[in-house]
């Protein structure tokens, strides 16, 4: 062909085409690094970590620049126009007649969390305000996704955040209604309920806490978090309980246990480290190093090998911690010290019932406390510890899809416009975030990916305040009658 086109033409053309391509090509790659310098990514390629929350840049130095202009590019622009509809298998679900079962009790939290806006509804101004204090904006329209990026999350928790969005579609397809969401991924609530009295900014994030009105949602570590080691939560629950069979009760270390990273902030932490003592307050309290356990190929630091003690301490680090379903999954006695912090599932914890409060006031007299009225009652401890890991076994990853339907749609309720894809958000589906990941995101990827749902989402109780209220108010009354369980050690601390 090229042979018989170029006999045809006369000599001197040849070589211009080619210059005159050669230029082009070179101002063709001279606007694709340049446009590629400008592409945003959910890996974090263009973004400045969040000024409310400073944390080391991400470096991507495993690639030259063009490469990764290449990259850049061809994920956010061409991998979901060009995808290939034959993975996964979309099977169309069985027509929902199948009865579902009511969703567990700690949803009706969802009405509580979203009263702020039942009566001004949300409009785009809300959404406009919200934006200062976001990291990423999830606009889903006809069961597409959309994200506009503001700024950069640690690690991979944006890439998880929006898979795990991804796999909800995948799951429910023609079910999610169309939302317009603001994100934050960084740990702290911000959206303050005093400062904010007068027009509340709705933001979703992974925590929340009495006095601020973000909006909780479970977090990306649901998915897995590579960097930790961590697998995604079905898997992590399995081999969690599978490591707590392997000694009985009776086996297990009779003190109080906790491993983790101490220097994150967090003041019950610090104190934490003064109870690092098994004969005066019953608990060894262990630092996690996490470059030792790396270059020990993380196997000290494996969950399921942390279920050896008959007490189990979570105390919460700058805010709330992922720690906290590990910990009591253990099915040892749980004690609590009671966080300021409440994640979407841990509201649906009580304590005497699942686990044990411990005063945040007072924290090694209490852990010595609650092992000494574990001694004296050991089946009575045996049981709550055993409904602690039944109740993180009830929250499958099926449930925490409901949540995530069943939050998003009361939300979507709540919009008073319709939502359209801002000009700069561009589309996201699993191709183009495979596209940008690395080999172990990609495993953790394929672990998690989600299909058509046989059954339909649980059925969410209507909104009930009052019942809010009093759940609130009987858990002080318990950890009041807990705390007084101890009058001595708290007259010694005063
Ligand atoms: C919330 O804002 C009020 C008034 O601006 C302030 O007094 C209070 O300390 C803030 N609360 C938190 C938790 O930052
Ligand atoms: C707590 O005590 C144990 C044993 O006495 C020790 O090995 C460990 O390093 C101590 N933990 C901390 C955080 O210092």
């Amino acid at each position: 062909m090229a042979s018989r086109a170029t006999a045809r033409s006369p000599s001197y053309i040849l070589p211009s085409v080619v210059a005159l391509s050669l230029l082009s090509l070179v101002v063709v790659v001279y606007k694709v690094d340049d446009f590629a310098t400008q592409t945003k990514t959910l890996a974090g390629h263009n973004l400045d970590p969040t000024p409310w929350h400073l944390f080391p840049p991400k470096t991507f130095s495993d690639e030259t620049l063009h490469d990764r202009a290449y990259k850049l590019i061809h994920c956010s622009y061409l991998a979901c126009r060009y995808r290939n509809n034959d993975i996964p298998e979309r099977r169309r679900p069985p027509s929902s007649s199948a009865k579902a079962p009511e969703c567990p009790n700690f949803f009706r939290w969802i009405h509580h969390d979203l009263e702020p806006w039942a009566r001004t509804r949300i409009s785009a101004a809300h959404l406009e305000a919200a934006k200062q204090y976001a990291a990423f904006r999830v606009v889903i329209v006809g069961g597409k996704l959309y994200v506009d990026l503001y700024w950069a999350c640690v690690q991979s928790r944006a890439m998880f955040t929006i898979w795990g969005l991804l796999q909800l579609l995948a799951r429910y397809p023609d079910r999610v209604p169309d939302v317009d969401i603001m994100f934050d991924c960084m740990d702290k609530p911000i959206i303050n309920r005093t400062a904010h009295e007068s027009m509340p900014l709705p933001l979703f994030r992974y925590c929340t806490d009495e006095d601020h009105f973000d909006i909780p949602f479970p977090d990306w570590s649901f998915w897995g978090w590579p960097e930790l080691h961590i697998y995604p939560w079905n898997e992590q629950f399995r081999n969690i309980k599978r490591g707590s069979k392997e000694r009985s009760w009776r086996k297990k270390e009779p003190f109080a246990y906790w491993k983790g990273n101490p220097d994150v902030s967090s003041p019950v932490r610090t104190e934490l480290l003064n109870c690092n003592d098994t004969k005066m307050w019953r608990a060894q309290i262990m630092r996690q190093d996490w470059e030792a356990e790396a270059r020990a190929g993380y196997e000290q630091s494996k969950l399921s090998n942390q279920c050896n003690h008959r007490y189990k301490i979570y105390a919460e680090g700058y805010a709330w911690s992922v720690s906290l379903k590990y910990i009591v999954s253990c099915g040892s006695l749980t004690l609590i010290i009671t966080p300021q912090y409440e994640d979407f599932f841990s509201r649906g914890l009580i304590p005497r019932v699942n686990y044990w409060p411990i005063s945040p006031n007072a924290i090694c007299p209490s852990i010595k406390s609650a092992v000494d009225w574990g001694h004296g009652h050991q089946s009575e401890a045996k049981e709550i510890g055993q409904r602690g890991q039944d109740f993180m076994e009830s929250l499958s990853m099926d449930r925490v899809y409901d949540y995530m339907f069943h939050l998003i749609t009361e939300y979507s309720k709540l919009l008073d416009f319709k939502p359209v894809p801002p000009d700069s958000a561009l589309e996201v589906c699993a191709e183009s975030l495979v596209c940008l990941a690395d080999p172990k995101q990609i495993q953790f990827f394929k672990k998690t990916t989600a299909y058509p749902s046989a059954s339909p989402p649980c059925t969410l109780q209507s909104a009930d305040s009052n019942l809010i209220k009093r759940w609130r108010q009987k858990k002080k009354e318990i950890m009041k009658a807990v705390e007084d369980m101890n009058p001595k050690e708290r007259r010694r601390l005063n």
